[in-house]
């Protein structure tokens, strides 16, 4: 749809601009502009620098954009083990240059041995932290299989040359940045409690910038995964090890459930925002429906005019945020376990009937519960790259919190997720992130947890316009949302929108969650006066993504809130 031939629901809209009447201020906070690293053939932009560089590196070798993704997620379980892993999971959208697009579904799925009260104490109440800490909240990683799904269907490289760089670094060590120490030393009380084997990790009390770890256990993990693919992994010693290491610290996680973990090839979720097709990942991650709903619910109305983070935009933005959450605490859930009603909710029909109660001049309300207790974690990870011959990867990867469970695999050198989380271990009792769900999300044997996580595809007259994702839980979904709008309506660089303050709402708590920095006083204030209650909180996301200009250079957004760093040629 072209953006000057948009439909306006007209009475509102000027009824909104007459009494509101705010100033107009797009774009307020890029002049200068930021640009990021620019290149003309391929890019890569990753958390850490060191796996940007393997992921470069394998690109300049002629590998494609899939081969360096698998290099780049390797290389992160290395040089990032708070959130990139081989004891996780994830999901790959993709984009070769034919235009075929695919997405990838490695997600941990629930052991056999688990039930739907595994969390659940005998007088009913959820068992704090039991699906956050320890071995019980570890489910079966996909990592490993999810890279050999790639390298099966898509890579050219030999699989050994995507593998052996992350065995040199894990042998000569990784110097911590000092985000990093910080994360560590955060998270070092709980690795020691959840450990009986000595780590690399538990080398050192307190950690600083300029440690240099060594990872002799994961450097031989990494090898067995190098010469035997995902048998290296969900067979032979580093499965007897995850095994051991269940039958230490209470798990569930047996032999059979590790051979019988499979990656799934699924169809993406795509649909139209103006004149952008978006690609994204459908169930079991919530990401890419909500994403397609937010786009759809804001569609009518002018963004650009209004502006960035004017209060008409974030009013707006806010309202289809509630109703997109509201819909993922129902009705999503693993799709081989329960019938989502994928094509109703990404229905255009369905959605903007949903905004039809959306009332300018005030706020709707979401029955208020207790605030669900955010944790500040960046402790997911995003990397974006294209290469020199067009074919685009948007991966997310995680262990859930940062080092997940905290359990290394003893022997083996790597952690465990704490994905379990994810599931609804009781409807209306919040997870980690603030989240409900229901039956579409209890647990099950073999079942995969929903998840937020958005990794994403746009193109433009079916040319690769953008590839972007992050970290940040429950607020995933709206920080790409942003994304988009940053460059798409607010004309933005890449840099400058990664960059940029971001906001959330999810339904449930009733509260927009803001960066520290986010908006004035000022707008504050009219937004309070619309019914809006603000709360403060830490960062939101890492975004890391890729826009092609319209000059056709790649423009890369490395998050500044963390190590991001990007690298093209
Ligand atoms: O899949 C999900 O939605 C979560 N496990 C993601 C966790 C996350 O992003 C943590 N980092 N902020």
């Amino acid at each position: 749809m072209n953006r000057t031939t948009f439909a306006i629901p007209s009475l509102k809209i000027l009824g909104l601009s007459i009494l509101l009447s705010f100033s107009f201020y797009a774009c307020r906070i890029q002049n200068p502009q930021e640009i990021g690293v620019l290149a003309d053939h391929a890019m890569v932009v990753s958390a850490h620098p060191v796996a940007t560089k393997v992921g470069l590196d394998i690109l300049k070798e002629g590998g494609n954009a899939f081969d360096a993704a698998i290099a780049t997620q390797f290389a992160l379980a290395v040089v990032y083990p708070a959130a990139g892993n081989i004891g996780g999971g994830g999901f790959m959208v993709a984009r070769n240059n034919r235009g075929r697009t695919f997405a990838l579904d490695f997600r941990e799925m629930a052991p056999a041995a688990a039930n739907r009260d595994m969390y659940i104490d005998s007088t009913g109440a959820v068992i704090e932290d039991l699906s956050w800490f320890g071995h019980l909240a570890a489910g079966v990683p996909g990592a490993v299989a999810g890279m050999q799904a790639i390298h099966d269907s898509l890579g050219s490289l030999p699989w050994e040359a995507l593998v052996q760089p992350s065995i040199d670094i894990a042998a000569q060590g990784v110097s911590l940045t000092e985000k990093e120490a910080k994360q560590l030393n955060e998270k070092w009380e709980y690795i020691q409690e959840y450990n009986t084997r000595p780590n690399a990790y538990t080398q050192k009390e307190t950690w600083i910038a300029g440690d240099v770890i060594l990872h002799p256990e994961l450097a031989q993990t990494l090898k067995m995964i190098r010469d035997q693919k995902s048998a290296g992994f969900y067979e032979g010693w580093v499965a007897d090890s995850i095994v051991a290491e269940m039958q230490r610290g209470g798990g569930l996680i047996t032999q059979e459930d590790l051979k019988n973990y499979r990656a799934i090839w699924r169809k993406p979720i795509s649909g139209n925002y103006r004149d952008l097709r978006v690609i994204s990942m459908p169930p079991p991650s919530s990401g890419g429906i909500a994403l397609l709903q937010l786009l759809a619910s804001v569609e009518p109305y002018p963004l650009a005019q209004w502006g960035w983070h004017d209060t008409r935009t974030i009013h707006l933005m806010v309202e289809a945020e509630r109703r997109a959450y509201a819909d993922r605490a129902t009705h999503l859930g693993d799709p081989d376990y329960y019938p989502v009603p994928i094509e109703n909710l990404i229905d255009t029909a369905y959605i903007r009937q949903r905004m039809a109660d959306f009332d300018p001049f005030a706020a709707s309300t979401s029955v208020d519960i207790a605030a669900g207790q955010f944790t500040e974690s960046e402790a997911t990870t995003h990397f974006s790259i294209i290469d020199s011959m067009g074919n685009a990867v948007s991966l997310t990867t995680t262990l859930n919190g940062s080092y997940g469970s905290c359990v290394v695999v003893g022997g083996g050198g790597f952690f465990l997720n704490n994905e379990m989380d994810d599931f609804s271990a009781k409807p209306g009792v919040p997870n980690k992130f603030g989240l409900l769900g229901a039956e579409a999300n209890a647990i099950q044997p073999g079942k995969r947890m929903l998840s937020s996580m958005t990794p994403t595809i746009v193109t433009r007259n079916n040319d690769l316009y953008m590839v972007v994702g992050t970290p940040g839980g429950s607020t995933i979904i709206t920080s790409v949302f942003q994304n988009i709008l940053n460059v798409h309506e607010f004309g933005f660089s890449m840099q400058t929108s990664v960059a940029a303050p971001r906001f959330h709402h999810q339904w449930r708590p009733d509260a927009i969650f803001k960066e520290a920095t986010t908006f004035s006083l000022r707008d504050e204030a009219k937004l309070e006066a619309l019914g809006h209650k603000i709360y403060k909180r830490g960062n939101i996301g890492r975004v890391d993504a890729i826009w092609r200009r319209p000059d056709g250079k790649l423009e890369a957004g490395a998050d500044p809130r963390g190590d991001d760093s990007a690298m093209g040629y």
